[in-house]
């Protein structure tokens, strides 16, 4: 049994998003697909080669040589794939050991969306081998228990997309979660750049809580800035304006920076894009490094990715993929 789940950009109005607003979320042309075999034991297995990061830093100091690994960002990928595991097996009322593999086709942790479609993989792949066939909407639902219980505090957002596929406009009160497929009259040229990550979604998403309760007023007022530039977005999305929607790119990126969820390194990809031609560009995600997206007219994306390969060695062309979660039984 294989399932796949597609990657996502936040377009618009990620962190706002967990307070309530709306964002917009597109799944992309990268997946992660996870293929899962039931054992004869209750044990799981995991083979997840693609989830280990490159990480060893090597660092000298005082003549002292260092060494450290991103090891910490390999066991948060497995974490989300126990827990699909767990919840699923509850919710179903069965347990049944299984092996498990795991292999993505993008950067894992840069923002965008891997542990949730690892999750919603995970979910979809093991309740088919146990002989159910989950609805998208107990799926999503399910991946969104995961996501909080990992994470702590976490929106539908990544696990909704990651299920459903396609362009979203987001939101939830409580536990009902709104979703509303958008009509995208045009092609959307995206590049995506990320710079090494510093610091996890979760991370900046505490950091923002902690900001909120220090400055309520300021925080609460950028939080709903950034639902009205989604809104706003949506109007420009659906009349196919390329140049607003780059536009209000822009007021996002400053709204999140205002946030502190942006650094340096994605600071600087987000305006070498810019001076390249792109039509807007912001951080997308988490933040804190990861990823960036940049939209530009077709006619200038490879002027674009070029000029970011100055910056990043990580960079690559990216468009709307609509399919969400698939499920395929493997020979
Ligand atoms: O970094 P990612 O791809 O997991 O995206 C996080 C998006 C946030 O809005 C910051 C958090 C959330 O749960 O929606």
């Amino acid at each position: 049994m294989v399932a796949s789940a597609p990657g996502k950009v936040t377009l618009f109005g990620e962190h706002a998003v967990v307070y309530g607003y709306p964002a917009i979320v597109a799944s992309i042309d990268k997946r992660i697909y996870v293929s899962a075999e039931l054992r004869e034991d209750d044990k799981i297995r995991i083979n997840a080669q693609d989830l280990r990061t490159s990480g060893v830093i090597v660092s000298i100091s005082n003549g002292e040589i260092q060494i450290t690994t991103d090891y910490g960002k390999t066991l948060s990928a497995i974490g989300y794939l126990n827990r699909s595991i767990e919840l699923t097996s509850e919710y179903l009322g069965v347990r049944k050991g299984v092996s498990l593999e795991v292999r993505s086709e993008m950067p894992v942790g840069a923002g965008l969306g891997t542990s949730a479609a690892v999750s919603v993989a995970t979910i979809a792949a093991y309740s088919t081998c146990l002989g159910y066939e989950l609805s998208k909407d107990e799926i999503a639902k399910l991946g969104w228990e995961v996501e909080k219980s990992v994470q702590g505090i976490a929106s539908p957002m990544d696990t909704s997309i990651a299920t459903f596929g396609g362009v979203l406009k987001i939101w939830f009160e409580g536990s009902t979660v709104y979703r509303v497929p958008l009509k995208v009259s045009n092609e959307l040229p995206l590049v995506v750049a990320y710079v090494e990550r510093e610091k996890s979604t979760k991370d900046m998403v505490m950091l923002v809580r902690n900001l909120r309760e220090k400055h309520p007023d300021l925080i609460n007022g950028i939080l709903e800035h950034i639902g009205k530039t989604t809104l706003e977005a949506e109007k420009a999305l659906a009349e196919g304006n390329l140049q607003e929607v780059g536009t209000l790119m822009n007021i996002n990126h400053g709204l999140l920076e205002a946030l502190g969820v942006s650094s340096r390194r994605l600071n600087e990809v987000v305006y070498t894009a810019r001076v390249a031609g792109a039509l807007g560009s912001k951080l997308t995600g988490g933040g804190g490094g990861g990823a960036s997206i940049a939209l530009t007219l077709p006619d200038n994306i490879n002027v674009l990715t070029n000029v970011l390969k100055l910056v990043t060695p990580h960079v690559f062309k990216t468009s709307i993929q609509y399919e969400g979660v698939r499920v395929t039984v493997s020979q």
